[in-house]
């Protein structure tokens, strides 16, 4: 199938799926993910705003939305863009294919994340790679990333202005995986990645699109509250088979393995 085939398939399917289709313009803005301006703290009195444990802004930073591959993972490597950076052994970027069909969001890595710099090692990792291969994808053949690139100390909840700080990263993963489908796990990812504060439950009932971008969105649980509440793991199936209806044909799958 040729790619404007699978664009006019894909596009099918998302009106079929009652999904407003959004039509890419030739030169479409590079940021995804717009921060809401009165969430972005500036980048001045860095050390002042730190002493209080509030974000800090590296002055300066630099241009993400552009960035490549290689710069993204240095510029996030190096990142000093909340407090988060002063707790972390290492960042975790992510992992997988860079054309992946999938791009899976978590919310932030765990103690063993933070300790193995990738991202989902741990028993949810286990959970999430059986999810995964249940749709036919090896743990290697999706992207996998979080909102968060450093872990929260003892694993709370991220705080705003850090998932704001982190924001741009996961916008510019998203470009340039430019996947057929972002698969959103828990509240954490689901509500940041929308800019919705609706609960899970409403979420998961239908397909999103990313504004501005014809990228579906499908939410489902996170796979460490799955571990917690086992008899939820057929709704998460039912999220999944959502999933399966956005991805391109499987033999045409096989064929970019
Ligand atoms: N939970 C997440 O959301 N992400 C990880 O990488 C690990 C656990």
């Amino acid at each position: 199938m040729s790619g404007d085939e699978e664009r006019s398939r894909r596009q099918q399917l998302l009106r079929r799926m009652g999904i407003d289709v959004w039509v890419r313009r030739d030169d479409p803005p590079p940021a995804v993910l717009e921060p809401p301006a009165d969430r972005v703290a500036q980048a001045r009195d860095g050390d002042a705003r730190q002493a209080q444990g509030a974000a800090v802004y590296a002055p300066g930073a630099p241009d993400i939305a552009h960035m490549d591959w290689q710069s993204l993972a240095q510029s996030v490597a190096g990142c000093t863009r909340c407090p988060l950076c002063h707790s972390r052994t290492q960042t975790v970027f992510g992992v997988g294919r860079r054309d992946a069909d999938i791009l899976v969001v978590g919310e932030a890595p765990g103690a063993e994340e933070d300790r193995q710099g990738e991202p989902f090692v741990g028993r949810a990792g286990q959970l999430l790679d059986n999810m995964l291969r249940a749709l036919g994808y090896s743990r290697e053949r999706v992207f996998i990333a979080n909102m968060l690139k450093c872990r929260p100390p003892r694993n709370r909840d991220p705080g705003a202005e850090e998932v704001e700080a982190c924001r741009p990263y996961l916008a510019r993963q998203i470009e340039l995986v430019r996947p057929s489908v972002i698969l959103a796990l828990g509240r954490i990812a689901a509500q940041n990645l929308l800019g919705s504060d609706r609960p899970l439950r409403t979420l998961r009932q239908q397909v999103h699109t990313l504004q501005q971008r014809a990228i579906p969105v499908v939410v489902s649980y996170h796979p460490a509250y799955l571990l917690r509440t086992p008899q939820d793991k057929a709704k998460a199936w039912d999220d999944l088979k959502r999933l399966r209806e956005l991805l391109p044909e499987r033999a045409e799958r096989e064929g970019t393995a």
